[in-house]
C-alpha cells in the first residue's frame, strides 16, 4: 500500500480521489482549506488546512509521500458555481506546481498526477470546444497553461503526468473511455469523477504516461486526431 497527498481534496474529483484511495488501502494526506467540507474521517487520513500557494504547505504534504495528486481548480472557496467571479486571475495551479519543483525532490516526492484541463496548453487547438472554454473560464484555463509550460520546460527528477480533462459528471466507475495525446474534443467529450479517480491514482502508483500531458475522455465517435 502507499502513501498518497491529495491537494484540492474538498473538490469534487479531490472527495472522490481520498474516497478510493482509502478503499484501495492508501493511507492518505489531504490537503483542504475548508476541512468542514471533507466529509470523510479515517485512520489512515490526515487532513491537512492550508493554501495550495503556501510553500510550506506544499512542503509539509508532499515530505514522506509516495505519489502526490493535484485536483486543484475554482479559486473561490466555498462559493457555487453562480457566485464565482470568472475575471479574477487565478494562480493556484501554477503556484503550487512551481513549489512542487522546487520543494518536491529535497523531500522525497518524485511522482506527481495534476489535473489540467483540455484546452490548455499544447491542447489550445483553436477547436470550436476549445475557442468556447477559454472563452468562459479563461482565466482558469491560463492557470493551467502556466502550470503546463512550467512542467514542459522543467529539469527534474519528479515523474510528473498530466491529465487533461473534458466536462467531467457523476456517474459510474467503468464507462468506457481512451487516453489521448493529441484529440480534438466536442461538446459530448466527458468523463466520470468516478473513472478520473481511478485513472489517476493508478497512474500515480503505476505510470503509464510518465513526463506526458494526456486527455482523458469517453470515446467519441470519429474525432480522435
Ligand atoms: N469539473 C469539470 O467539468 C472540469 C472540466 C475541465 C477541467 N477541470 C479541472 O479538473 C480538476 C478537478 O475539477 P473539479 O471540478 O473536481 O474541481 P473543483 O470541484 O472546482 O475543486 C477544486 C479544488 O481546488 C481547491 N482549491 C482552489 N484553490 C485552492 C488553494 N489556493 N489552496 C488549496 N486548495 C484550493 C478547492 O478548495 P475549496 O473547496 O476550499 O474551494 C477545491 O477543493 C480541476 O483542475 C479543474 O480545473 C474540471
Amino acid at each position: 500500500m502507499a502513501r498518497i497527498s491529495i491537494l484540492g481534496a474538498t473538490g469534487k474529483t479531490g472527495q472522490e480521489l481520498v474516497h478510493r484511495a482509502l478503499d484501495e488501502g492508501h493511507t492518505v494526506t489531504a490537503l483542504v482549506r475548508r476541512p468542514e467540507a471533507l466529509a470523510v474521517r479515517d485512520e489512515r487520513l490526515e487532513v491537512v488546512v492550508g493554501d495550495a500557494r503556501d510553500v510550506d504547505v506544499i512542503a509539509r504534504v508532499a515530505t514522506g509521500q509516495d505519489a502526490l495528486i493535484a485536483a486543484l481548480g475554482r479559486p473561490e472557496s466555498g462559493r457555487t458555481k453562480e457566485e464565482i467571479d470568472d475575471s479574477q486571475s487565478v494562480d493556484v495551479c501554477a503556484i503550487s506546481t512551481q513549489h512542487l519543483l522546487d520543494v518536491g525532490p529535497r523531500v522525497g516526492l518524485h511522482r506527481i498526477v495534476l489535473m489540467s484541463t483540455h484546452g490548455a496548453g499544447s491542447s489550445n487547438d483553436g477547436s470550436p470546444y476549445v475557442r468556447e472554454l477559454r472563452d468562459k473560464v479563461g482565466n482558469r484555463v491560463r492557470d493551467k497553461d502556466r502550470m503546463e509550460e512550467l512542467l514542459a520546460s522543467a529539469t527534474t527528477d519528479i515523474v510528473w503526468t498530466v491529465i487533461r480533462n473534458p466536462y467531467i459528471y457523476d456517474g459510474p466507475v467503468g464507462t468506457p473511455y481512451g487516453i489521448f495525446e493529441k484529440i480534438e474534443l466536442d461538446d459530448t467529450s466527458r468523463v466520470t469523477y468516478a473513472d478520473l479517480a481511478a485513472f489517476a491514482i493508478s497512474e500515480a502508483l503505476e505510470p503509464k504516461h510518465p513526463d506526458t500531458f494526456v486527455t482523458i475522455t469517453e470515446p467519441l465517435t470519429g474525432n480522435a486526431a
